[in-house]
């Protein structure tokens, strides 16, 4: 019974032409933000800022949810509704970040391990309390010389299970995010074979933890060439590339694929998806859970400033309208200048 209201809250998130805001920067990545427009991070212009986000019209047309940051959950609009209900009177489905972050791993020098299994199961109650519907946990892989290791690849898996299954217990639905960094030099066969090695491993703890796969949803990388790569691949080559090694791994019974952005700029990461979907079917929804991706032109346009409110909300609505049409492969270039045109 329980599992099928997950299953339920699990097929609304990747709903026909929506996908997931991700709004749940911890303390330092928000400075690191707020810094970028000039804007210090108190607690007051991190509210502010979320309240341009989540207050704009219209963004439930676009927005299945919305994952926030344990800050976030427990924050108000200016009108004293708290954000959970501002969020649901749009339809929007709000959710949390649980984990406490990708730490560097004993004896392997340059690999990450998330942390935050300690009090899960008493924190998860809280925010379905709270509100949240569903979590997200991102672990880290990083590609360089002899890494990531199998021991690194194989601790993370453990805990994104060891996450999930208590999610599922707790009435949320865990969205996985094994990271698979696009940072380096690497080519994107070597993305490719990282990416796919992490997946197995990831699958393999979920099947082990008897994670119910229908009731969660997979956030994964698109498989790309290291930033730094002399030779970058298309558009093409890169949805392609994602969508093949997808498939070898991702079970069909998981509802969903919502992908990070990590690193793209806004653009190419629409047009990845688009791409994605205009590729023949896949067994999942081809979704996207952007970070950066939606609010680089919101905090270009916002820079703190109330009487930006509206121009920042315009290019929030733009940017998910955008990537809602890559969700059916029906975005074409010509929206980024009739924008600049309206
Ligand atoms: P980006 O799209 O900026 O990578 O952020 C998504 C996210 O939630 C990373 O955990």
């Amino acid at each position: 019974m329980k599992n099928e209201n997950l299953e339920s809250v699990a097929r609304k998130l990747v709903a026909e032409g929506k996908g997931i805001l991700a709004a749940d920067e911890s303390s330092p990545t928000i400075e690191k933000r707020l810094k970028s427009i000039g804007v210090p991070s108190t607690e007051e212009n991190r509210r502010a800022y979320r309240e341009v986000l989540f207050t704009t019209a219209g963004a439930g047309d676009f927005i299945s949810g919305v994952i926030l940051f344990e800050e976030t959950i427990r924050q108000k609009t200016r009108d004293g509704r708290t954000f959970v209900e501002a969020l649901e009177q749009q339809g929007i489905i709000p959710g949390i970040k649980v984990d406490k972050g990708a730490k560097a791993m004993a004896n392997f020098p340059g690999e990450k391990v998330t942390e935050g299994l300690d009090g899960l199961r008493e924190r998860l109650a809280e925010y379905r309390q709270l509100g949240a519907r569903f979590a997200k946990w991102r672990a880290v892989i990083t590609i360089g010389e002899n890494i990531p290791t199998r021991t690194c690849i194989e601790a993370n898996a453990e805990a994104l299970a060891r996450y999930a299954a208590l999610c599922q217990e707790a009435d949320l639905v865990p969205i996985v995010e094994p990271e698979v960094l696009m940072d380096g030099a690497h080519t994107i066969e070597r993305h490719f074979g990282v990416t796919q090695q992490t997946l197995e491993s990831v699958f393999h703890a979920l099947y082990e933890h008897r994670v119910v796969l229908e009731a969660m949803l997979l956030k994964p990388n698109m498989v790309l060439s290291g930033k730094d790569c002399s030779q970058q691949a298309s558009v093409q080559e890169v949805a392609e590339a994602t969508v093949r090694c997808m498939k070898r791994v991702v079970p069909a019974a998981v509802p969903g694929l919502v992908f990070l952005s990590g690193g793209q700029s806004d653009v190419e990461a629409t047009e990845h998806l688009n791409v994605m979907n205009r590729l023949d079917q896949a067994p999942w929804q081809l979704s996207f859970s952007y970070g950066r991706a939606l609010q680089a032109p919101v905090l270009k346009a916002w820079k703190g400033d109330p009487a930006n409110v509206a121009d920042a909300q315009r290019a929030f609505h733009h940017r998910a309208l955008c990537n809602s049409k890559a969700r059916f492969g029906k975005y074409t270039e010509d929206m980024e200048t009739a924008k600049a045109a309206a």
